[in-house]
């Protein structure tokens, strides 16, 4: 809502000494009486410099936390309004708030990141405007030298280090009629421009659900550890009671670390709250203006015996609507799949941040460019997502390039273009596109989509590839040391020229869908050129890539930058890299999104499912066995020993590697829009792996579609579900004719026999041909691995059209002076897995 008149509140803060912006300083309190009566109608506006909480007449009004949020404050700030008529009293009224450093003022940044306080302000500024409706005129009670401050009870607060608060220091009835404020300091106006303050177009962090002590643990040192069992963001609300200026110390942490709380990956993030017990009777606290990633908080100086339910954990979060689901009959599956949505809570504080936890907490552009297709299925992200990118418009225009996160805090940083990354101005605008199919998200975001586009175009070599300047590449690839994330398998030129090839794609086809022919034209030529440059570069003419790596082939298969011949090579390369890695993850934030889309459009889904039902380290559903419940950072954030993994990136709570459920989605369950919006919907599951069922459902703009199959007995059935206002195409799975429907809205369900021998696993024995052995990956890999430990380095060739039709005890018979124990050992491998399959 937009104010209904022009603002005549200022921005107020203490008026105090010359020492006031040093920290940490109490977050001030802020009150003026006035009277009123017969009011109509009462609006409050209301934001800050920091965060602020506002209060009438002793009430807190709303129940926004974090307010105002986080925005590119210096181009434009959020203020929240609230009807507050059925607060004010005739007579006496009290117009209070509390503001605290949030992220206006509060540190922000890694270590060595550059200034790191006072970045967007460094007063603690307050503005509100509260209009009084009495039908035939307007009052206007707003933030001026009529106010005045005082120190709060919160000593200190920081979002990274946590809140002190000292209830001795509360002073009741401060923001009621009849307080006695003679004490309080004046206020003076500070400057700020007016012109930034701007309505919110996103929903405000909410207390969203709390979560209550699973167990208390006591460690090996006689530390108290409550273990909430979920990862979250939010803090913890106490209850307490003992003697005045006793003072409890919480520390958050996600992990532990050899039987005490793992504070390290926080790095310099101290996580720590503390409260002083005002005593005499029993008190409840939680803080205001700070939050933690945790799933353990280690309890120090509690009076008398804590038990379970003193404890309390507030788990907070953008209050967006959730729109998707999904549900297998593995437990493993479902459970990294809430481990994404747990993951996307926490980091949907306000704005999309790379983790809750540590100090960055910061919107970091590539985490959302790969994160984004799922945090469009599962929470209507419209609001949250659309405010950023506008944030991200106005930095990138007052910079001149897009920073590398989103509000940038950094003043002094080197402009850095970088694939993945930068190029989230172009493909996060498009994917929002895809998922509600509103144009006006691409027109918004036109200007700022042309400008990054045209600035990679300058910076490419005369043929049009990409291969100058840093880029993060296949960050955290788990084969890169440690110490050193971007130092991955895959050449980071590579990364950017491929992601290049789909920026300038993406940008030919907005421009047609803005109708801008002539922008179409040449954002199609661009891409023609730097698809070309790429070929040249990296490609064989067979479709060997000249980087043998799986983020290089599924990059190249997935963005359409081969010819059918090429990709159906590189696919089976890319399928010889998965099996040889084992099935484990061999990729980074660039790879691991599309891996298993590369696989199943090459006609690999055996592949991705191995990849995706493998619980070696590192794998997806490893961090799973370790009773993970977020998404971790890098697959092994935790080592299959129990100690954290050395490298200075290990968070346990990071979208961004979870977009691999956005495969899940749209393959395993089989619910994926065919047209912007879902105005069309593609049902196409493939089942595999040991999967029997597999659901989706998702809110589109037309309401909701859902999928489920399952395979009961030999029968599979299908039900889909088609909302008003869209069409769908069935794809039938494993239907023995192949079935393909077209579909209108309502409910549809078939029922059928699985094709003949499917699933059929023929009895193997010396007398199986090669042909039949390799087509069982699993046993073709334990059958090579146990003929070459007899000739080392002497490979088995399935594919060789020759060796296809002949069979094991041939082959045996064509070695001459056969080692002894070679056909037992093959026998041996073949019996066990006729075993398993019986
Ligand atoms: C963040 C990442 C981010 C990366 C880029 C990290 O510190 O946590 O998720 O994308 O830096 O360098």
């Amino acid at each position: 809502m937009s104010p209904s008149l022009p603002w005549i509140a200022r921005f107020i803060a203490p008026a105090a000494p010359s020492d006031q912006c040093e920290h940490p300083q109490p977050a001030p309190l802020f009150r003026r009486d006035f009277r009123s009566s017969n009011v109509r109608r009462a609006t409050l506006h209301v934001t800050a410099l920091g965060f602020v909480e506002a209060y009438l007449n002793g009430q807190r009004v709303g129940d926004e936390v974090l307010a105002p949020g986080w925005t590119t404050y210096r181009h434009r700030l959020n203020y929240s309004t609230h009807d507050v008529t059925a607060l004010i009293a005739d007579g006496a009224n009290t117009l209070g708030a509390m503001v605290g450093e949030g992220w206006a003022r509060g540190r922000l940044g890694w270590e060595g990141a550059g200034p790191n306080k006072n970045i967007f302000a460094d007063r603690p500024g307050l503005f509100m405007q509260l209009e009084l409706d009495y039908g035939d005129h307007t009052e206007i009670i707003a933030t001026d030298e009529e106010f005045r401050a005082a120190a709060g009870p919160i000593l200190f607060d920081s979002i990274y280090d946590g809140e002190h608060y000292d209830a001795r220091k509360e002073q009741p009835g401060w923001s009621a009629p009849g307080f006695d404020a003679s004490g309080w300091a004046p206020v003076e106006v500070i400057d700020w421009d007016l012109k930034t303050l701007e309505a919110p177009t996103k929903e405000p962090v909410r207390r969203i659900e709390e979560i209550a002590v699973q167990r208390l643990i006591t460690t090996p040192s006689g530390k108290t550890i409550a273990d909430f069992g979920q990862n979250l963001v939010g803090w913890v609300r106490l209850d307490v009671e003992g003697e005045t200026g006793t003072t409890v110390t919480l520390r958050h942490a996600e992990v532990f670390d050899d039987g005490e709380l793992g504070v390290r990956p926080l790095r310099t993030a101290k996580a720590t709250d503390e409260y002083t017990l005002r005593g005499g009777g029993p008190e409840t606290w939680e803080p205001r203006f700070t939050f933690h990633g945790f799933r353990y908080a280690e309890i120090e100086g509690y009076p008398g015996q804590l038990t379970k339910d003193k404890l309390t954990a507030v788990v907070i979060h953008t209050d967006m609507a959730r729109t998707g689901w999904f549900e297998t009959s593995n437990p493993l599956l479902n459970q990294l799949h809430s481990n994404t949505v747990w993951s996307m809570k926490g980091n949907f504080v306000s704005l999309p941040t790379d983790c809750p936890q540590r100090d960055e907490r910061l919107g970091w552009t590539g985490d959302i460019n790969v994160f984004g297709p799922t945090a469009a299925f599962l929470y209507d992200v419209r609001g949250v997502l659309g405010s950023w990118l506008r944030d991200l418009t106005l930095e990138q225009k007052h910079k001149g390039y897009v920073p590398m996160v989103v509000p940038d805090f950094q003043t002094h940083a080197a402009p850095m273009t970088t694939a993945v990354w930068s190029d989230v101005a172009v493909l996060l605008p498009w994917t929002l596109y895809q998922a509600y199919g509103d144009q006006q998200i691409l027109a918004d975001a036109y200007t700022s989509m042309v400008d990054f586009t045209d600035q990679v175009a300058g910076l490419l070599n005369p043929d049009g590839l990409w291969d100058s300047g840093f880029q993060f590449g296949d960050w955290l690839d788990p084969d890169a040391p440690p110490e050193n994330p971007s130092g991955g398998k895959t050449e980071s030129h590579l990364v950017a020229a491929a992601y290049f090839c789909r920026v300038t794609e993406v940008m030919a086809k907005t421009a047609a869908v803005l109708g801008n022919s002539q922008d179409s034209a040449r954002f199609s030529q661009l891409a023609a050129k730097v698809k070309k440059a790429f070929q040249d570069e990296y490609v064989t003419p067979a479709g060997r890539l000249a980087n043998n790596s799986a983020t290089a082939y599924a990059l190249a298969i997935t963005f359409d930058i081969l010819n059918a011949a090429q990709k159906e090579r590189a696919g089976e390369m890319l399928a010889n890299l998965v099996a040889k890695a084992k099935h484990t993850i061999s990729t980074g934030f660039v790879g691991t999104p599309v891996l298993c889309d590369a696989l199943t459009q090459t006609g690999h889904l055996d592949d991705a499912y191995r990849l995706l039902l493998n619980t070696e380290c590192p794998s997806f559903l490893y961090p799973v066995t370790m009773d993970a419940t977020t998404i971790w950072e890098r697959w092994d954030s935790m080592r299959p020993d129990g100690t954290i993994n050395p490298g200075g990136m290990t968070s346990f709570n990071h979208y961004a590697l979870g977009a691999v459920v956005d495969w899940m989605h749209r393959t395993v369950a089989g619910l994926a829009p065919a047209e912007p919006g879902y105005k069309r919907i593609t049902f196409a599951p493939k089942p595999g792996g040991d999967l029997t069922s597999a659901s989706a459902r998702h809110l589109t703009p037309f309401g909701e579609a859902a999928v489920s199959w399952q395979i009961v007995d030999g029968n599979v059935t299908l039900a889909v579900t088609v909302p008003e206002g869209t069409a769908a195409e069935v794809i039938l799975p494993l239907h023995p004719e192949n079935l393909e429907l077209e579909v209108g809205p309502g409910s549809h369900t078939w029922s059928y026999e699985l094709p003949a021998g499917h699933n059929e696993t023929p009895e193997y024995s010396l007398d199986t041909t090669f042909g039949v052995l390799a087509q069982d990956k699993e046993l073709w890999e334990s059958f090579t691995e146990t003929f070459s430990s007899f000739f080392p380095g002497v490979p088995l060739d399935a594919n060789n059209p020759e060796a296809k039709n002949i069979s094991i005890r041939d082959m045996l018979g064509m070695i001459p002076m056969s080692p002894a124990g070679l056909t037992e050992a093959l026998e041996q491998v073949l019996t066990s897995k006729n075993e398993v399959t019986v």
